[in-house]
């Protein structure tokens, strides 16, 4: 038996957040290891970064860059942090993230919430940049009456301390954010965000990648592929979770988010 499966009921007998939170606080606790090394065979060479291996941590568990250097310590060969937005956000009312056990999944809408992105700033600005790669999220305030405006702030503020950049267009949980990913609206997001990550002194600054919802329609994907290439975008994040709903069993199933 794995320690998995040793350990899942005892954490499953916590409401799923309380264990997120738990498990931050655990991992703020420990020693940071040393990166995990894989074998040179396992690396992936992509918008001029070098990923020791193809295995990352996705954006949502270290919302607010708390734990994401103990990460490389567990194999991760990069993390992505947030989504951070300009103001710091409680996000949705709890409950908000469910555990659909016997299907084996998870609902959520945690409405982005995280402690803005100075927060993160100041944290990211300490670290050791040769210990592993760190992609940071962006997205937009719910309250925000210029949510284009904030993926360029974002931009602005995070790309000194990150590897890549991500324009979060694609979370079920803010309620007319994925309009984002229409034609018109993307292609003036991108265009302030490229401007803003650049240096005043003319330097490129980290590239950015684009995470869409699988939610598109055929002919939208080819829209915002289009948009994204225009505009260099250096790669495409398929993708967030889906508002769509398989046959599903949990008594959960039936709950609001992104499955
Ligand atoms: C609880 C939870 C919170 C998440 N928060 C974010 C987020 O803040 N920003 C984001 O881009 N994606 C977020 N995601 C989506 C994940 O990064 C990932 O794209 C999604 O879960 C699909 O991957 P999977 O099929 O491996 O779960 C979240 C997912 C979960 C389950």
């Amino acid at each position: 038996m794995g320690l998995y499966s040793l350990v899942r009921p005892a954490v499953f007998t916590l409401d799923g957040e309380r264990a997120h939170r738990l498990t931050i606080a655990g991992l703020k606790a420990m020693p940071r290891r040393a990166p995990h090394s894989a074998p040179t065979a396992m690396q992936v060479e992509l918008a001029g970064l070098r990923f020791p291996n193809p295995v990352g941590l996705a954006p949502g568990f270290d919302k607010d860059a708390e734990v994401f250097d103990r990460m490389f310590g567990f194999g991760f060969g990069h993390v992505e942090i947030g989504t951070v937005t300009p103001l710091p956000q409680p996000g949705n009312p709890k409950p908000r993230l469910f555990r659909l056990t016997e299907d084996r999944g998870v609902i959520n809408r945690m409405g982005f919430n995280n402690a803005g992105q100075q927060a993160a700033l100041v944290r990211l600005s300490r670290r050791d940049r040769t210990k592993g790669i760190v992609g940071v999220n962006i997205g937009a305030n719910k309250d925000s009456d210029d949510r284009i405006g904030d993926y360029a702030r974002g931009a602005a503020a995070m790309a000194k301390v990150a590897d890549y950049l991500t324009v979060n267009v694609s979370s079920p949980n803010t309620p007319g954010l994925r309009a984002l990913q229409d034609e018109g609206a993307l292609a003036a997001l991108l265009e302030g965000v490229m401007d803003a990550k650049r240096e005043p002194g003319g330097e490129r600054g980290p590239p950015v990648f684009l995470k869409l919802a699988p939610d598109l329609e055929p002919a939208d994907i080819d829209a915002v592929v289009r948009v994204a290439i225009m505009h260099g975008v250096a790669a495409l994040i398929i993708g967030n979770t889906t508002i769509s709903r398989p046959d599903l069993r949990s008594k959960h199933a039936g709950e609001a988010g992104g499955l």
